[in-house]
């Protein structure tokens, strides 16, 4: 397996280009499924997970080409099949996001259960819910969800989620797009990439009010169209450059990144000390040489902390000055990067869903182990503070989520390499 190589100490100075965001794409794709014309998608990340959702869409009968460097064209003349197995929903929960496009043009599917992942238990039944609002007839049998819409295809409904979501909502939109007459979702989760998926659908013919707030009103249509869409600029890949140049030092432009996905994270660096501006084309970050403060977070649904950057800012509070409290409130087991960055000399201790980190003067290289996508980009910031050689293994949870992460941060000055398995 690869592994990273990184000789921490380097400040990082220049730009930095933000991909589109790996969790709208993934949406987006599955949106393809919901029309007879070709769905482009520009600054479409290359990731393994998006790859990995081109080969189930493929199965489903989806043309995929890449027209042009970032730029994805999915192709559903029709839909050769409804059945999406366990090896191919398993691996990548968003797969299952297929089931409501499914059901809502062919009117029936059966879609693997996605089962738990690293970061928590991570059901569907809001999913399922939201589905069965919109008329669906669902059966779980062997791990399997078997789903079938009523004879005249689904129907606008109102749907109320408990809690507010990010894949059930977009799920919901994604069904409704093409039920007839109106659906309303309550408590809908409000995260950019809910707008982003809005956007495409609006494009793409349905009438969609309320993105971005906690009621979203739907007006499903008979038939949608193909569009060229633009992915929204990732946040969380934003947010891990932007923690990387705090942590290091430095000063730098993210290019593209948009202020406004970011507030929460903005305010907690503040807060710390590091200089976070709008310019032109993205966001400059930058630090100085001296310490910075610790601040506590607790994560939150948007407009709050995001999950997503938890471990990202406690590597980055490892070296503050003082305590910070980190309390993780959307997955229960989300800090397996707190005994990897202890490696590298943090002083973590975690009570259930609370971590109390008390920062260090410094850290020092030390062989890790990357265990999620978000946990192994924290070990890549650590690894860029910390004195001497850090060596990052299984980086195969990075490239599930960020392109070019090495070219990326050795073009601004890091010291960070990939080895091949067995250099
Ligand atoms: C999305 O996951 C993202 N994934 C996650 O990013 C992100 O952490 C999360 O939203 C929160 O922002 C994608 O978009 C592909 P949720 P999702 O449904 O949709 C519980 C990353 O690193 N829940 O808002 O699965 C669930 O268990 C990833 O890129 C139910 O109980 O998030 C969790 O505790 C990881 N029943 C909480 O809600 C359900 O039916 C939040 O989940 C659905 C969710």
């Amino acid at each position: 397996m690869d592994r990273i190589v990184i000789q921490g100490g380097a400040r990082l100075e220049g730009r930095i280009d933000i991909s589109g965001a790996k969790n709208s794409a993934l949406k987006l794709m599955a949106a393809a499924l919901l029309t007879d014309e070709p769905l482009v998608l520009t600054r479409m990340p290359r990731l393994a997970d998006s790859r990995f959702l081109g080969h189930l869409l493929e199965k489903l009968g989806v043309e995929i080409c890449e027209a042009e460097p970032a730029q994805l064209r999915l192709h559903a003349a029709s839909i050769g099949d409804t059945y999406a197995p366990y090896d191919l929903v398993r691996k990548m929960r968003a797969s299952f996001n297929v089931l409501g496009p499914l059901v809502a043009r062919e009117g029936h599917a059966r879609v693997s259960l996605p089962g738990g992942c690293a970061i928590g238990a991570r059901p569907v039944d809001l999913h399922l819910k939201a589905l069965k609002a919109l008329g669906a007839e669902i059966e779980i049998a062997e791990g399997y969800v078997t789903a079938k819409a009523p004879s005249g295809g689904l129907v606008g409904a109102e749907i109320d989620l408990p809690f507010a979501s990010v894949g059930a909502t977009e799920h919901a939109m994604l069904a409704a797009a093409l039920a007839r007459g109106e659906t309303v979702i309550e408590n809908a989760a409000r995260e950019p990439e809910i707008v982003d998926l809005a956007d495409c659908l609006t494009a793409m013919g349905a009438t969609i009010e309320g993105a971005g707030t906690s009621t979203i009103r739907i007006q499903g249509q008979a038939r949608l169209s193909g569009v060229t869409h633009k992915v929204v600029a990732d946040r969380i890949e934003t947010a891990t450059y932007a923690l990387a140049v705090a942590a290091a030092g430095g000063d730098t432009v993210l290019e593209g990144a948009v202020l406004a996905h970011n507030k929460a994270l903005w305010s907690s660096m503040h807060e710390a000390g590091v200089t976070v501006e709008a310019v032109d084309d993205g966001v400059r970050v930058a630090r100085n040489g001296s310490r910075l403060d610790s601040v506590d977070i607790e994560t939150q649904p948007f407009p709050g902390f995001p999950t997503d950057a938890q471990a990202q800012f406690m590597a980055l509070m490892a070296l503050a000055n003082g305590s910070s409290v980190i309390r993780e409130t959307i997955f229960e087991n989300r800090f397996m990067h707190a005994p990897e960055l202890a490696r590298l000399g943090a002083d973590i201790t975690v009570h259930g869903n609370e971590a109390v980190v008390r920062g260090v003067e410094r850290l020092r290289g030390a062989p890790v182990m990357a265990t999620d996508l978000r946990a192994s980009v924290s070990l890549v910031i650590a690894g860029l503070a910390a004195e001497g050689e850090t060596v990052v293994n299984r980086v195969y949870h990075l490239d599930r989520g960020f392109e070019r992460l090495e070219a990326k941060l050795s073009g601004c000055g890091a010291r960070i390499e990939r080895l091949p398995d067995g250099a």
